[in-house]
């Protein structure tokens, strides 16, 4: 087979051009980065766990009427997704203060925020994604007002489902990550949600313990990154410890 054009290279991922116009096929590196690239390592098995959680949580939004990028995975390291212009910005959603947030307005790690806060981040790694208003955003052109909106109500649905998956495995969503990316349908434009959804673009925490399943793991050196995410997998029934077969959630009690 003749090798596929490489359109894009990021960090964890790369971009090859589709089999059709209007496609990509999106490869899952095990490579992981951390402090914009300052810390980074080769993690093995990572690109194969998050290929198949992205899959599970794109194929759970498109179900429930969320658009998303994801049109079906390939092999291990793969997957067929729908092209997107994707909007320059980072949308994170938190619903515990974590990271960025806490250290920025003095918040303990964990602390419970009144509701989902919607933040917006420009993606720009020289400039360290800073973090940007809706002013910015529509004032330097980067999305309209009813692309905000949208963008917002996107992100907020996404919030729900994967806060109520994750809490069915006993899993608490403290924030996430997700890009966005903007469709064309004859003259319409429809935003859709792109990029990935995993561990990596994600805080998880067992609600019991609080142990992280995330990539913090890897960020604050807290222990093997791979049965962090194996282990979300195997809780979600996405992929067992033996990969061949697939089970049904497990229910936490
Ligand atoms: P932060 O607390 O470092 O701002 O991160 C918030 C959430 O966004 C967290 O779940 C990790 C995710 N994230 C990414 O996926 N990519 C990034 O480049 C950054 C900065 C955060």
């Amino acid at each position: 087979m003749a090798r596929r054009k490489k359109i894009y290279e990021g960090k964890a991922k790369i971009l090859y051009e589709g089999p059709e116009p209007g496609t990509f096929v999106q490869y899952f590196k095990d490579d992981a980065t951390a402090y914009n690239a300052e810390k980074r390592d080769v993690i093995e098995g990572k690109g194969v766990l998050n290929n198949r959680l992205s899959e599970f949580f794109m194929l759970g939004l498109n179900h429930i009427g969320v658009p998303t990028h994801f049109i079906k995975r390939i092999n291990m390291r793969e997957q067929l997704i729908r092209s997107a212009e994707i909007i320059p910005l980072e949308v994170i959603v938190r619903n515990y203060a974590a990271g960025s947030m806490a250290k920025r307005l003095g918040l303990e790690e964990g602390t419970a925020l009144p509701r989902p806060i919607v933040e917006f981040c420009y993606k720009d790694d020289a400039l360290g994604d800073p973090l940007v208003s809706e002013e910015h955003i529509i004032a330097f052109g980067w999305a309209s007002q009813q692309d905000m909106d949208d963008m917002i109500a996107l992100a907020l649905r996404v919030n729900d489902f994967m806060s109520g998956l994750m809490y069915g495995v006993g899993i608490k969503l403290v924030d996430f990550k997700i890009e966005i990316g903007r469709v064309w349908e004859g003259d319409y434009q429809r935003l859709i949600v792109a990029d990935e959804i995993s561990p990596d673009s994600c805080r998880l925490w067992d609600i019991k313990t609080g142990q992280k399943l995330d990539k913090d793991v890897f960020r604050r050196d807290l222990g093997n990154l791979t049965d962090a995410y194996t282990e979300v997998a195997r809780r979600l029934g996405v992929m067992p410890a033996n990969a061949t077969q697939m089970t049904k959630p497990t229910l936490i009690n």
